[in-house]
């Protein structure tokens, strides 16, 4: 019985040795330490043993257990640790890492608002915003422009069956701020404006513009020419010569446009005509009051200027674009040079 017992102690040593890894050595524990394993059997075999000796097998019976357990318990957590070890070696820490998602830029029509949204933003100028979908009395009546008006066109205008329409110019946005604020006023008004073109390479049936509009006790001419210029020269940098030649605007009286040539535009030596512009009339003022229900617009004590000039243009111009369809087409491969 002793002898066995040392025997069998060896054995199950020499098996947690040889155990390769953490399944071989759980396999080898329920063989020999298992319920019905071989110490266990040896519980059964005490039964035969007389009764003098039982003592001394017991004793030696326990130490083999013990023996046996002690040997399992310490080899257990050196396999775990080799199984991570291994499964860490599979990776190669010195390869390149992924890459992160490649992080995008803004549009270049969107970083040329921004940068005009700024610079009027120094002189003083506030944001505003109006609906895309508009009434006919904001996009025309209201802004001067008689029923009879070739932008009123069918043939040049988005109509609704309702009637109403999508708006043909920014303008619209200047009656929208009157309507809701008294004078002084002095914002800017970036957004969609829609015209029945034909697309081609010099225009899209949807573009951007950029509104302003000043009204105030004592606004000048000058006021609005010193205005433009100051933002012409910060948008196009040094050497930019700006020009006002007279125009027509319902909406404005006296009326310009506004040419410009710089250096930081293709063709440098060329006049661009860039904008529109002029003293807000006051056919407009009495429209707003009408609707107002007061005089706050009175153009014997207020006066004011608006502009307004093309995105898209701008950017051509500026980019050196060949077809402004390019601003409109996301091919990734035409915006990333401009990020
Ligand atoms: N609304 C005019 C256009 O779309 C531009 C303009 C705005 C002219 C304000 C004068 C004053 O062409």
């Amino acid at each position: 019985m002793l002898a066995e017992l040392d025997l069998l102690q060896s054995e199950a040593l020499a098996a947690v040795t040889a155990a390769a890894d953490a399944p071989a050595l759980e396999a080898a524990r329920v063989k020999y330490l298992g319920r019905q394993g071989a110490l266990a059997s040896f519980g059964e075999k005490m039964r035969a043993v007389p009764k003098e000796e039982r003592p001394a097998a017991g004793k030696r019976l326990n130490e083999a257990r013990s023996a046996i357990t002690a040997a399992f318990d310490a080899a257990a957590p050196a396999l775990a640790g080799r199984a991570e070890a291994d499964a860490l070696a599979a990776v190669d820490v010195t390869l390149p890492g992924t890459p992160m998602l490649p992080v995008g830029a803004l549009h270049p029509l969107t970083q040329l608002q921004d940068r005009a949204v700024q610079i009027f933003r120094r002189l003083g100028f506030a944001l505003a915003d109006g609906p895309d979908v508009e009434d006919e009395w904001h996009c025309f009546d209201a802004l001067n422009t008689p029923p009879d008006h070739p932008a009123r066109n069918e043939q040049d205008t988005f109509y609704l069956p309702d009637g109403r329409l999508l708006r043909t110019h920014t303008s619209t946005v200047q009656i929208r701020v009157m309507e809701t604020q008294p004078p002084p006023v002095r914002v800017i008004a970036p957004g969609a404006a829609y015209r029945r073109d034909e697309v081609d390479a010099t225009h899209l049936a949807q573009f951007n513009q950029m509104e302003g509009l000043v009204v105030d006790q004592g606004v000048t001419l000058g006021d609005m020419k010193g205005t433009l210029e100051f933002f012409f020269s910060e948008l196009f940098g040094p050497g930019t010569a700006v020009r006002f030649r007279p125009h027509f605007f319902p909406f404005t009286e006296p009326s310009f446009e506004v040419d410009v040539k710089t250096p930081a535009l293709r063709g440098g030596e060329r006049w661009l005509e860039i904008c529109g512009c002029g003293m807000v009339d006051p056919a407009v003022y009495a429209a707003v009051n009408a609707r107002r229900g007061d005089g706050a617009y009175d153009a014997e004590v207020v006066s004011g200027y608006a502009f307004g000039f093309g995105l898209e243009r701008l950017a051509m111009t500026l980019l050196g674009l060949p077809d402004i369809r390019l601003l409109v087409e996301n091919d990734v491969r035409f915006l990333e040079q401009f990020r």
